[in-house]
């Protein structure tokens, strides 16, 4: 089944939980979907999702269970308030925040370990797409952020260039990338490896949505602006071929 996942980024209070709503009854079969809002609209969002075919997560965790981390919040956290599935190393995070794969690593094993579903973002920026080294800095953002198991992985690949800009890469850019990071999976994980769901993410919109999500090894979507009301993520998701 295709995964489609909304990540709302640094958007989102009181008022956008009538999107999550409006999405929570109107998942269609044969598609998962789910929304990661800001931390603050978490627990509410579930409340609103329980009992329905929407699922909630979170865009950050940090590695410890708990401690003297002032601003911080652990996996157990999201957990208790409701969230099952987390983002971990979105470009953003790596670039604002400094997250290197070793943390990324540390987070992913966190979020794993608590139970959450975790989708481990990679992506190569423009100037190393241009150097022909995309696919070596997704394979070191592998080797270095991959959990030791995977049971409950999800990777999304979203190249930095793609994210909010409303470029993509060609469909033979995707299948190629995505060709490559599946042999990745295998190799690391066996066959375990074929079951990670691999996500597209970056300027998916309900007007892309059909072609991408047809590609080979495009298990589903990571969606930002398009996310942010349930009629952009209903469309993507209705895009999405069922099964
Ligand atoms: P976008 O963001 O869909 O707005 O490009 C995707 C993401 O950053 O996950």
């Amino acid at each position: 089944m295709k995964y489609i996942v909304g990540n709302w980024k640094m958007h989102g209070t009181a008022a956008a939980l009538e999107e999550i709503r409006g999405l929570a009854g109107a998942v269609p079969d044969g598609v998962d979907v789910a929304v990661c809002p800001p931390f603050t609209l978490i627990e509410r969002a579930a409340r609103v999702a329980e009992g329905t075919r929407l699922a909630i997560g979170a865009q950050n965790l940090h590695a410890s269970e708990k401690g003297a981390h002032t601003g911080d919040i652990s996996a157990s956290m999201l957990a208790d308030a409701g969230a099952s599935l987390v983002i971990v190393g979105h470009s953003e995070r790596r670039a604002d925040c400094g997250e290197s794969d070793h943390i990324v690593h540390a987070k992913a094993e966190a979020a794993l370990a608590a139970g959450l579903t975790t989708i481990l973002c990679v992506g190569e920026t423009e100037a190393e797409r241009d150097a022909s080294r995309a696919e070596a800095v997704v394979a070191t953002q592998l080797a270095g952020s991959c959990p030791g198991s995977a049971d409950g992985l999800v990777i999304a690949y979203e190249p930095v260039w793609a994210i909010g800009t409303g470029r993509t890469p060609t469909p033979e850019d995707v299948r190629a990338m995505h060709a490559h990071v599946r042999h990745d999976l295998v190799l690391r994980y066996g066959d375990a490896g074929q079951a990670v769901r691999i996500l597209y993410g970056g300027s998916v919109n309900p007007g892309n949505a059909a072609t991408l999500l047809a590609i080979p090894d495009v298990d589903g979507a990571l969606v930002g602006g398009a996310s942010l009301t349930a009629a952009g993520l209903l469309a993507i998701a209705a895009a999405a071929p069922t099964g």
